[in-house]
C-alpha cells in the first residue's frame, strides 16, 4: 500500500509526532510505503509529493511545526483540483489513499473529497480544541501549558506595579485555552466567547481582586466580545496595507478597564507563541498514538473516519458525527471556574 500523508490548517505542536507514529507503525508492521504531499491540499493538487521513509520521521516526536508545510488551500479551487483531477494524480502516483491531519476546514474537505471517492482518512489537529469528536486535540495541551507560564509572569510584573494584567490567548470560536490556563494561574476573571459578560461585570472582578491587594488576572480568548460594546471594535483606524487596523480583543479591553477602574492595566497578547515550539508530553504521546492508530485504520481500509480520542482510547469516527457543531465550553465548567474568581 501505498499512502500520502498531509497536515493542513494552522500548524500544531505534535503534528510531525502524528506523521512519524503513522510512518513507523505502517512501514514496520504493514510495509506500507509513504510519501510526504507538500503544504497541504495544496501539494495534493499540485502533486507536490516526496517519499517518506523511517530515516525522515527519526527523532520528530519533540520536534514544533510540521516537517511537511501547511497552508490553507482548497482542494476543490483551482483549475487542477477537484475531485477528478486529485483521482488522476493519485493513481498517477500509485497512491491508495491520503492521512489528512487537520482542523475542522480540513476535515470538511476530507469529507467532501471522501464522499466524491477518494479515500481519506482524519487525524484531529487544532490547539484550540474545539472538534467535537475528540475529547482532547493535541496541541491544546502545550498552548495551554505555554499560556500559563506567561500568566505566572504575568503575575510577578503585576504584582509589582499592582497593575491589571490582560492576557489574551487564542480561540476564536471557543474559550478552552482560556478557561484552563486561567484556571491553572488563578485568573480573577475569564473571558470566552461562550459566556456573555458586560464591562461592568469584568471590572467588578477586577476591583474586588484589586481591594484584596491582589494585582488582577484578567484573560481573554481572541473570540470574546464585549457585552453591549459593539463601538469598542469599530472605527480602529486601517493598517499598512489599508485593512480596518482591530487590535485583538485583549488590546481593547485593558484601556476600558483603566478607564473604569482607574487601575493601571496593561494588555499581552500570547498570539503565535501558543502554537510554536514542542510539543508537550502530553500532545506527543495522544498524537504519536493518533499516528499509530491511523496506520491502522488505513490497513482496515477505515476510509472517511477519523481517529479520535475517547477516554483513555483511540477509537473512529465518521467524518459526518466528527463535524458540524463545534465542542465549545458547556456552561457547567465556566461556571466551576467561576467559582474561583473570588
Ligand atoms: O485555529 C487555531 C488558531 O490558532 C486560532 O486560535 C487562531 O485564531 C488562528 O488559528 C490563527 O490563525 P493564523 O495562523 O492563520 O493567523
Amino acid at each position: 500500500m501505498k499512502i500520502g500523508i498531509l497536515t493542513s490548517g494552522g500548524d500544531c505542536p505534535g503534528l510531525n509526532a502524528v506523521i512519524r507514529g503513522a510512518v513507523l507503525k505502517g512501514t514496520e508492521a504493514y510495509d506500507m510505503e509513504f510519501v510526504g504531499i507538500r503544504d497541504g491540499w495544496k501539494g495534493l493538487v499540485e502533486a507536490d509529493f516526496s517519499p517518506l521513509t523511517r530515516r525522515d520521521v527519526k527523532g520528530l516526536s519533540k520536534v514544533g511545526g510540521t516537517i511537511l508545510g501547511t497552508s490553507r488551500t482548497n482542494p476543490y479551487e483551482g483549475d487542477r483540483g477537484g475531485a477528478e483531477n486529485i483521482a488522476k494524480t493519485l493513481y498517477g502516483h500509485k497512491l491508495d489513499g491520503i492521512i489528512a491531519i487537520g482542523g475542522e476546514g480540513t476535515l470538511a474537505a476530507a469529507q467532501r473529497l471522501n464522499n466524491d471517492g477518494i479515500p481519506v482518512l482524519g487525524v484531529p489537529k487544532t490547539i484550540d480544541n474545539d472538534l467535537r469528536a475528540t475529547d482532547y486535540s493535541f496541541g491544546f495541551d502545550t498552548a495551554v501549558n505555554i499560556a500559563t507560564e506567561a500568566m505566572d509572569r504575568l503575575r510577578t510584573t503585576g504584582d509589582s506595579h499592582q497593575r491589571c494584567m490582560v492576557a489574551e490567548v487564542m480561540g476564536r470560536h471557543v474559550g478552552w485555552i482560556a478557561l484552563h490556563s486561567g484556571v491553572a494561574a488563578g485568573a480573577h476573571i475569564i473571558c470566552i466567547p461562550e459566556v456573555p459578560l458586560s464591562l461592568d461585570e469584568i471590572t467588578k472582578q477586577v476591583l474586588a481582586a484589586h481591594e484584596r491587594g491582589r494585582a488582577p488576572l484578567v484573560v481573554v480568548a481572541e473570540g470574546f466580545k464585549i457585552e453591549g460594546q459593539d463601538e469598542a471594535y469599530s472605527d480602529k483606524g486601517l493598517d499598512a496595507f489599508n485593512r480596518p487596523r482591530l487590535g485583538g480583543i485583549g488590546e481593547v479591553l485593558a484601556p476600558l478597564i483603566e478607564e473604569a477602574t482607574g487601575i493601571e492595566t496593561r494588555a499581552t497578547v500570547l498570539g503565535h507563541i501558543q502554537r510554536g515550539g514542542s510539543p508537550s508530553g502530553f500532545d506527543r504521546v495522544l498524537a504519536t498514538r493518533l499516528g499509530l492508530h491511523a496506520a491502522d485504520a488505513v490497513v482496515d481500509g477505515a476510509w472517511g473516519q477519523m481517529v479520535a480520542l475517547k477516554g483513555t482510547d483511540i477509537v473512529r469516527v465518521p467524518f459526518d458525527e466528527a463535524l458540524g457543531e463545534l465542542n465549545s465550553v458547556p456552561l457547567y465548567r465556566y461556571e466551576e471556574a467561576a467559582a474561583l474568581f473570588g
